[in-house]
């Protein structure tokens, strides 16, 4: 493995699916958290995602990145700088980004941080064989625990990046903490380029969630196959049913696996059974929904000032550059 990593990482990580499966299966309203979303199968499922018509989000920020690429290179220009990513997956996006800067001769270091392994090593292929001068080094990590790790190193001005609105899987409140987090490790003048999906009409969030072909009901159900291979459970998929709908009190698209009967559940690794009564949800995902105020709220409450937000032609999704302030 050429990538950075902790030691004893595949021990640690079933160890702590293990123990979120059981706090989330234990729990009154039933949860399993959104990143054991991406092993493997799940990573290849979302790449899937990305590519269908109805997932929106993917191609409105493919669009503006390659509308604004040049508006962000000359943000960037002035002094050398760290590109660091947090949960860069395949890296499609960002590629547009980095073909950009080095054309333009920007001088910066890509540091992809990443959960998923395989994710995390098909794009250091990619990127050797795409860009044979780039400088980069992937970190298979967790957001925050790569984050602090790589900004240990860093001398450089930071460029963080958060594309895919993958913030919107915390809630309101977490979001605040996360960014406040990160606020506390970057330095003055640094840049954070965020990707937030904006509110828009239900049927078009709906249909991005539920799409024809099942890819998301796969990746969705994913998760209980995932116990299965790796912690020996005993989920039968076809008892469960892939449940999406948007909530417009929480403004977020929420996703269910329902219990179609009433039935037991046996993990082995947690020597433990589970109950599920008829119809009893298991909440697996949520993807927060925004507006131009809270980009502004969550910018002003944690430190940061936005630079510009930058949206596509519909205006289905915005990246909003920040600077933190301090
Ligand atoms: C990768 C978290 C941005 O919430 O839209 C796609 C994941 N879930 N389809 C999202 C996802 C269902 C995605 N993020």
């Amino acid at each position: 493995m050429s990538y950075f990593t902790f030691s004893n990482a595949t021990q640690d990580q079933r160890r702590a699916f293990a123990l979120d499966v059981h706090l989330g299966l234990s729990a009154p309203q039933k949860f399993i958290p959104s990143k054991y979303f991406y092993d493997e199968n799940g990573s290849k499922l979302f790449q899937r995602i990305t590519e269908l018509p109805e997932y929106y989000l993917t191609g409105a920020e493919a669009e503006i990145l390659k509308t604004y690429r040049e508006s962000l290179a000359q943000y960037f220009a002035s002094e050398p700088f760290a590109l660091v990513e947090m949960g860069a997956g395949d890296g499609e996006k960002t590629k547009i980004l980095l073909e950009h800067f080095l054309a333009r001769g920007l001088d910066f270091h890509y540091a992809p941080i990443d959960i998923s392994e395989s994710a995390l090593s098909e794009l250091e292929l990619s990127l050797s064989e795409q860009f044979p001068t780039l400088s980069f080094q992937a970190c298979l990590a967790e957001y925050a625990s790569g984050f602090s790790e790589i900004d240990n190193f860093s001398e450089a001005r930071t460029v963080l990046l958060f594309l895919g609105s993958s913030i919107g899987n915390f809630s309101f409140p977490e979001i605040k903490l996360f960014l406040k987090t990160l606020w506390h490790g970057l330095n003055k003048g640094d840049f954070a380029l965020i990707g937030f999906d904006l509110k828009k009409d239900i049927k078009t969030m709906q249909a991005a969630y539920d799409d024809k072909e099942g890819i998301t009901k796969a990746f969705n159900l994913n998760l209980l196959h995932r116990i299965n291979r790796e912690l020996g459970g005993t989920f039968n998929t076809e008892k469960f049913y892939h449940h999406e709908i948007y909530n417009p009190k929480e403004s977020a698209m929420e996703s269910y696996l329902i219990s179609l009967e009433a039935q037991e559940v046996y993990i082995d690794a947690l020597k433990t059974t589970y109950r599920f009564a008829p119809y009893e949800a298991i909440f697996t995902e949520r993807s927060y929904k925004f507006s131009d105020s809270s980009i502004r709220e969550l910018a002003h409450e944690t430190g940061f000032e936005i630079v510009e937000t930058f949206k596509d032609s519909k205006q289905y999704f915005a990246d909003s550059l920040w600077r933190v302030v301090k």
